[in-house]
């Protein structure tokens, strides 16, 4: 009964000039290990789920992607999204198709594009959850120790005290403002969602039903031709109507039964290029280099990667992103790493 939605369908703006809109970070081997992201995230959900039950979400412009990367899988399991409306109608959409497929299943959401170490921890702590969600109408996330008041994660008040593997979340906040997030921090009963999440597919309809009445009216209405030859007409006339809205305002904030197991494995969601240089192994001077003939001289702390058979010589630079493409060459203060994203937008109005 175990299934899994994988989600691949965001742009990885912050990624560019190596993720772009029609070849996003997921579908790129960012860690240099010859894996792209959603393969290595397929092959973890594998070791809990049965292939088959792993539905991939993604925007259309993606279908080719997909099918070179997970030659495994087949159209059953690929949903294609003919509009981007973030990550709540996504999950309802493929919730009412297992539903229809199989009213007792259990499942996980998972990005496709996260860096998990531990795989055993990582699946102990999902088959955890699975077990609890089988049995009970909940919510179930995986919490992550926080280390500074980052205002772009979800946070989840939990019971401190309790001994349990599996803790009740007294409150779901989506992205709090920086002073909120401080004193979240500072309260020390707050972990980090990791935008992963474990339910019954009843207990996710359900939450849908309640709290967002009009999405579950649009979705509920195809019903009766999910997972048939008609359901192709369905999607096309009707996703793009959904309110564009993620998982997290439309139900997890709303509901009150939310759980949480604080994840046992590192984790880091690369969001940016300075998380990702995190990640990489790097050289006696702090460089991490994917991919590239370098010659370094007095450089230090810099993430270069590139995608060009040229050699790249660098000398006296430090903390700098270097990502070479045919197309564009970024030289990038890695201090400045969340400005890419409006770099991008000036390029595209200037060229
Ligand atoms: N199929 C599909 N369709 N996938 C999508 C869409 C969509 O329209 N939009 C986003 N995704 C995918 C992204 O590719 C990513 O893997 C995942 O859904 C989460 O979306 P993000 O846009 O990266 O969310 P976020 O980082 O702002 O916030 C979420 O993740 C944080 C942890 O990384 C929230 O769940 C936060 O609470 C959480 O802390
Ligand atoms: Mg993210």
């Amino acid at each position: 009964n175990y299934y899994a939605i994988l989600m691949a369908g965001g742009v990885g703006s912050r990624f560019w000039p190596v993720s772009t809109q029609n070849f996003p970070k997921q579908f790129h081997d960012m860690l240099g290990t010859g894996d792209t992201l959603i393969q290595k995230t397929f092959k973890r959900l594998a070791h809990l789920i049965p292939e088959e039950n792993i539905f991939i979400l993604t925007n259309e412009r993606y279908n080719d992607l997909v099918f070179e990367q997970l030659p495994s899988v087949t159209k059953r399991q690929v949903v294609l999204e003919p509009a981007m409306r973030n990550t709540a109608p996504c999950i309802l959409y493929a919730s009412l198709k297992i539903k229809k497929e199989n009213e007792d299943a259990v499942m996980i959401v998972a990005p496709s594009d996260h860096w998990i170490e531990d795989e055993m921890a990582f699946t102990h702590n999902v088959k955890t959850a699975f077990e609890y969600c089988q049995s009970n109408n909940a919510l179930m996330t995986l919490g992550i120790t926080p280390t500074f008041p980052n205002t772009g994660y979800g946070y989840i008040e939990y019971d401190k005290i309790s001994e349990a593997e599996i803790k009740q979340v007294n409150q779901f906040r989506e992205k709090p403002n920086y002073e909120m997030a401080k004193s979240f921090i500072e309260q020390g009963n707050f972990l980090w969602n990791a935008g992963i999440f474990m339910w019954s597919v009843k207990a996710v309809v359900r939450a849908f039903e309640t709290n967002q009445p009009e999405l579950f009216k649009l979705f509920s209405e195809g019903y009766n031709v999910y997972n048939t030859e008609f359901e192709d007409d369905f999607i096309k006339a009707n996703y793009a109507e959904a309110e564009n809205i993620s998982v997290d305002y439309a139900i997890m904030e709303k509901s009150d039964n939310v759980f949480v197991i604080p994840a046992t494995f590192d984790w880091n969601d690369l969001g940016t290029w300075g998380s990702l240089y995190d990640k990489l192994d790097k050289d006696k001077s702090e460089n991490a280099v994917v991919n590239s003939k370098v010659l370094l001289e007095n450089a230090s702390g810099n993430m270069i990667r590139t995608e060009t058979d040229k050699i790249v010589v660098v000398e006296d630079l430090n903390d700098f992103i270097i990502v070479d493409k045919e197309e564009v060459l970024l030289i990038f203060p890695k201090q400045k790493e969340q400005d890419i994203k409006k770099v991008l937008q000036k390029v595209k109005n200037k060229f």
